[in-house]
């Protein structure tokens, strides 16, 4: 075939490298790779991210982009699936090996998605704090909102490490390092094992304990804003508390007063 026949596909993904990978359970990790210059998004979306498969077929999911979207490289993470057709493989990447990048990231956790408020929730449970991880290193969170509450459910204690690194991570973050701290809270609750706080985040929400928790008074469309990221039966049962509390789903085209997305699985 001559050279002028070979079709280039402009939304393929591209191949990045992998620059770091640290493990936290059998269960959970997370990766950095490589952002190339023209890769654009905003703090809380989602993208593709795949390797080849064994047939030349990329076998591609979408991932949260937990990195935020100033950051020079793009952090993901990820829960491993032992069957899973990507995840069983990705999880034995190490520095130096490639993956695949999409090309269009896209996603309603944003701050565009979002009216003006006061306090800004990210509900979120198991690797549904990966969007969250993004939005709450953007100084964007801090500027629009005077209290930042992220809130992470886990079955076992050791899943909530990646958020306690995170937390400990805001106050020398060079972009939000001197704004965080005075503003963000982080309210980690486990189901199945001894933790300060225990329970899942919407019984905490229905009996009121997390608003006491917090000293905050209890989810009002005025000044409250909800991003909402888990399981299908979390998103369906966290947002039907929202819709009871005067909230209302918005969306890019339709910003409101909360958002949802769940967490991917591949
Ligand atoms: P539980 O241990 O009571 O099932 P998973 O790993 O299954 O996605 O769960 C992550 C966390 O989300 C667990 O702590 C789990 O609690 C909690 N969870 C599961 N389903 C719901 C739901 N419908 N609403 C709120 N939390 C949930």
């Amino acid at each position: 075939m001559s050279e002028a026949a070979v079709k280039v596909n402009p939304n393929a993904p591209t191949e990045e490298e992998v620059l770091s990978v640290q493990h936290y359970t059998d269960r959970l990790f997370k990766f950095r790779i490589t952002r190339p210059p023209a890769f654009r998004f905003r703090s809380g979306e989602f993208v593709m991210i795949g390797l080849p498969g064994p047939k030349g077929k990329p076998i591609l999911r979408a991932y949260s982009i937990a990195s935020p979207s100033w950051d020079d490289t793009l952090e993901f993470f990820s829960i491993k699936v032992p069957d899973g057709p990507l995840t069983s493989m990705l999880c034995d990447i190490k520095p130096g090996d490639k993956v695949l990048l999409g090309k269009k990231p896209t996603g309603t956790l944003v701050h565009d998605a979002l009216l003006p408020g006061k306090r800004l929730y990210m509900f979120s449970t198991g690797t549904g704090i990966a969007p969250f991880a993004s939005v709450m290193r953007d100084p964007e969170t801090y500027e629009r909102f005077d209290q930042v509450i992220l809130t992470h459910t886990c079955r076992e204690v050791s899943e909530l490490e990646y958020g306690k690194e995170l937390e400990d991570g805001l106050k020398d973050d060079p972009l939000v390092g001197d704004m965080a701290p005075a503003k963000f809270v982080r309210y980690a609750t486990c189901t199945r094992e001894d933790y300060p706080f225990t329970g899942r985040i919407t019984d905490l929400i229905t009996s009121g304990k997390i608003f006491d928790d917090l000293g905050v008074p209890p989810l009002d469309p005025e000044n409250d804003r909800v991003m909402i990221c888990g399981s299908m039966d979390m998103i369906k049962d966290t947002k039907e508390l929202c819709e009871k509390a005067g909230l209302e789903e918005g969306s890019n085209a339709s910003p409101s007063t909360f958002v949802v997305e769940r967490a991917f699985v591949g």
